[in-house]
């Protein structure tokens, strides 16, 4: 094995159309800008990274079991998916991948219903409200107790 650290972005429904979705909330930059973003900070940091968006539960999931074949954690928007999905939930927990679950917008300030993750508990941690940034600084992180690990 490689001492290069593997990491998998998962996008959730919906983050396809960004660019053109609700723009004022999710900001102007399209899911491949946001992308070429996550791509230029894993060049930076020589780090591995698949990206994979789905719209679809049970993709999300199959991407999640398959993570452990590759990846040593992930970073993860699951969109509208974070406020209700227990099979998410408990794949992340299966896998025991360390997970960051990241948001475009701040959730805590938006509808009620946004107000709660049922995947965050399983994850090592929660970033919300930078725009695109919410990614890096996801990667940031998550990278960061990985290398932990390797110390
Ligand atoms: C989102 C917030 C969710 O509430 C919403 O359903 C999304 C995007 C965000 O990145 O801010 O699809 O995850």
């Amino acid at each position: 094995m490689s001492d290069t650290i593997r990491i998998v972005v998962i996008h959730g429904p919906n983050l396809n159309l960004l660019g053109q979705r609700e723009p004022g909330v999710y900001g102007t930059l399209t899911l491949e800008a946001i992308n070429a973003k996550i791509t230029q900070w894993a060049e930076e940091k020589s780090v591995e990274i698949r990206i994979f968006q789905s719209n679809h539960e049970g993709a999300i999931i199959d991407k999640i079991q398959s993570a452990t074949q590759w990846a040593e954690g992930m970073v993860m928007n699951p969109g509208a998916y974070t406020h209700y999905s227990y099979a998410i939930r408990d794949a992340v927990a299966a896998v025991k991948l360390p997970t960051v679950e990241v948001h475009l917008s701040n959730i805590h300030t938006r509808e009620p219903f946004r107000h709660t993750s049922v995947i965050a508990p399983v994850c090592l941690g929660q970033i919300a409200g930078f725009g695109y940034f919410s990614y890096i600084l996801g990667l940031e992180a998550l990278l960061n107790k990985l290398m932990e690990g390797k110390e």
